[in-house]
């Protein structure tokens, strides 16, 4: 097992990752005030996971009751916000109960929402059970539920206790959320670590073939990453943003068709390639470095095209982004491969080329 550290000052917590973890009630214990928790899940990783967790939950001496959510990014919604307050209320949870979210990131941004709103904020802890959720979602505490005409439009900053990564769960996930996940591995290596850039270049077909090694090698140097950004800028006001790389372009496409159609990590490697078209087109990336970037994303097998919405629908659907400042459009690009830049130097008809150029 690997241990890192996110360094919030009083509010830094631990990220195991590691095989058995599941199963390690040690780890667990250290982190309830109170001996009672709501294990929030969904319908497809509860059976596979709930009974050991709850099992480990018991070992360390918590009673623990479950919220079972419906599967999908489509429930990413206050209907299924609502769910998950009537069972702490059904269970009688207090403010010093702990929410555990097992699951994808749509359980745990979703779980961390509620952790942040029940009774003004409840203990909360991250079993992240997707690759996505394990480099990304379940680290640096930004919750959140969609809007039809935004994506994680609203929610909260809200720092779990501890995130516990195993990352023998990976094993159940289907190949097409293993392949998403690696999206958000790839980002971290465009907009900061050219070393793990050209790592996973020689490994990508290692990690889709899930080697546990290198599986938790990707967990660890990903989350190491993240840790190091979430403690400089926890709440965004400068660096946190680059982790948005392709994610302004990727909520569009989610967005434009209906969330749960492409998957996230999807969306982000489409969004990645029009980042990276935009960025060739301001003179900052050369021809052969979108096309290593295109070679990797599609070794990977992740879409480099987007679906066809329209520019204009497109730059309506970014104009919900959460980094527009007084109505302009900044977007995440690349100075060149392994640095990432927060801009608002690409003008509207530069933007549409490179969507019309990627699609
Ligand atoms: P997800 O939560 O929908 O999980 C993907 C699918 O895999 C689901 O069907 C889920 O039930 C299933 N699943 C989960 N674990 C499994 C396992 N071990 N075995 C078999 N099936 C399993 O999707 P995701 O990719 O984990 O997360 C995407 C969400 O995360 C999006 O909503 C995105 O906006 C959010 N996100 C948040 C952050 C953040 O910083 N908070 C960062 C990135 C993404
Ligand atoms: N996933 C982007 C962030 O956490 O800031």
């Amino acid at each position: 097992m690997q241990t890192l550290q996110v360094a919030l000052a009083e509010r830094s917590y631990p990220i195991h990752i590691g095989s058995g973890l599941l199963d390690r009630p040690d780890l667990l214990a250290p982190h309830f005030a109170q001996k009672k928790a709501l294990v929030v899940s969904n319908e497809t990783v509860a059976p596979l996971y709930l009974a050991r967790l709850q099992a480990s939950l018991a070992a360390a001496g918590v009673e623990s009751f479950a919220a079972i959510l419906p599967d999908g990014e489509r429930y990413k919604t206050w209907e299924t916000l609502n769910l998950i307050f009537d069972a702490l209320l059904g269970a009688h949870c207090e403010r010093g109960t702990t929410l555990v979210a097992l699951g994808g990131g749509v359980v745990g941004d979703m779980g961390g929402f509620a952790a942040a709103c029940y009774q003004r904020g409840m203990p909360f802890i991250q079993v992240p059970t997707t690759l996505l959720s394990q480099v990304d979602s379940s680290v640096g505490g930004k919750t959140a539920i969609n809007h039809p005409l935004g994506k994680n439009m609203i929610g909260a900053f809200y720092q779990p206790r501890l995130v516990l990564a195993d990352i023998d769960t990976l094993a159940t996930l289907p190949d097409r959320e293993l392949r998403a996940g690696l999206a958000e591995v790839i980002k971290y290596g465009l907009i900061r670590d050219a070393a793990f850039l050209a790592w996973l270049e020689q490994n990508i077909e290692g990690l889709l073939a899930r080697d546990p090694d290198l599986l938790a090698e990707a967990v660890q140097r990903s989350c190491a990453n993240k840790a190091e950004v979430v403690a400089a800028d926890e709440r965004e006001t400068g660096e946190r943003a680059l982790l948005n790389l392709g994610h302004t372009f990727g909520h569009a496409i989610e967005a434009g068709l209906g969330y749960g159609e492409w998957l996230h990590g999807e969306a982000v490697a489409a969004g990645t390639m029009m980042a990276a078209e935009l960025s060739r087109l301001l003179g900052w990336l050369t021809d052969a470095d979108v096309e290593r970037t295109e070679s990797l994303f599609r070794r990977a097998g992740l879409p480099v095209r987007g679906p066809q919405l329209g520019e204009a629908r497109y730059i309506e659907l970014m104009r919900h982004d959460k980094k527009v400042a007084e109505g302009r459009l900044r977007l995440v690009l690349l100075r060149r491969l392994g640095e990432a830049v927060l801009t608002a130097d690409a003008d509207e008809a530069a933007i549409a080329e490179a969507i019309r150029r990627c699609c």
